[in-house]
């Protein structure tokens, strides 16, 4: 079944959040998704643990540069949906992990300039490729935009890749306490109460759109097939 890895050698660019958004989404959708905890932090194996989490969702947290070849594999042949979250480095493991990928995702935070992390894992991807000798299909997903407005920052920055040829989701990842929020409450954005955390439905909206998006470049991927 499809493996979506979120991939970004720079530190804080949005990998952990948006690969939870996702898992929570599909599994909401009553997809069967297992993610292969591979950041060093173990963010989503820790949100694994509080109350809440969908009994669809297998985390995988003991990960190495050696087993993770085999530990996706394992996780397509029980699962509707693999979601790696990559550290933020670029390492054996994230290259490993890239090889196996249907579709990486690499998210690039919107308020910076600051795209030269994308540029590195679109470099590790082209190898990939060469020495798997198939496609890999990426988009970039700007993540933690502003809700208030499209800055005239952010559409430079989405034309400045357009231009350059880069793949890119229509739909932003709007920074949300709800994503915070996420990981401290555990469960899903459906189940944060609206009384405590601000724009629940606007986070739900945004995630959703994302994840419709994600299965929509599976299918244009040619990984069709695999996706329910
Ligand atoms: N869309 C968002 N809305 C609100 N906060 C966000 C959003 N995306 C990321 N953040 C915050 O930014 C910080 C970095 O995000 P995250 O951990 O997802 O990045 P990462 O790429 O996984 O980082 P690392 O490379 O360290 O693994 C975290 O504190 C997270 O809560
Ligand atoms: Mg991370």
């Amino acid at each position: 079944m499809p493996v979506v890895a979120f991939a970004n050698p720079k530190g804080g660019a949005g990998k952990t959040t948006s690969a939870l958004l996702l898992t929570t989404e599909l599994a909401v959708k009553g997809a069967a998704v297992t993610v292969i905890d591979a950041d060093p932090e173990r963010w989503i194996s820790q949100w694994g643990k509080l109350p809440g989490k969908p009994e669809n969702v297998t985390i995988i947290s003991d990960v190495t540069e050696d087993t993770v070849i085999d530990a996706i594999e394992a996780a397509e042949r029980d699962s509707q949906f693999v979601i790696v979250d990559l550290e933020g480095t670029a390492s054996l493991m994230v290259s490993n992990a890239i090889g196996m990928a249907d579709l990486v995702i690499i998210p690039i935070q919107g308020s910076s300039m600051d795209a030269r992390g994308g540029a590195k894992t679109l470099r590790l991807l082209r190898n990939q490729e060469k020495m798997t000798r198939r496609k890999i299909a990426y988009s970039v997903v700007l993540t933690r935009t502003s809700a208030a407005v499209t800055s005239r920052a952010l559409r430079d920055v989405a034309n400045q890749l357009r231009d350059g040829g880069v793949e890119l989701f229509s739909t932003p990842i709007v920074d949300r306490a709800a994503y915070r929020d996420l990981f401290a409450f555990g469960g899903t954005l459906e189940g944060l109460n609206p009384a405590q955390v601000s724009n629940v439905d606007k986070a739900i909206q945004n995630a959703r759109e994302f994840t419709g998006e994600v299965i929509s470049k599976l299918k244009a991927a040619g990984a069709a097939r695999k996706v329910a």
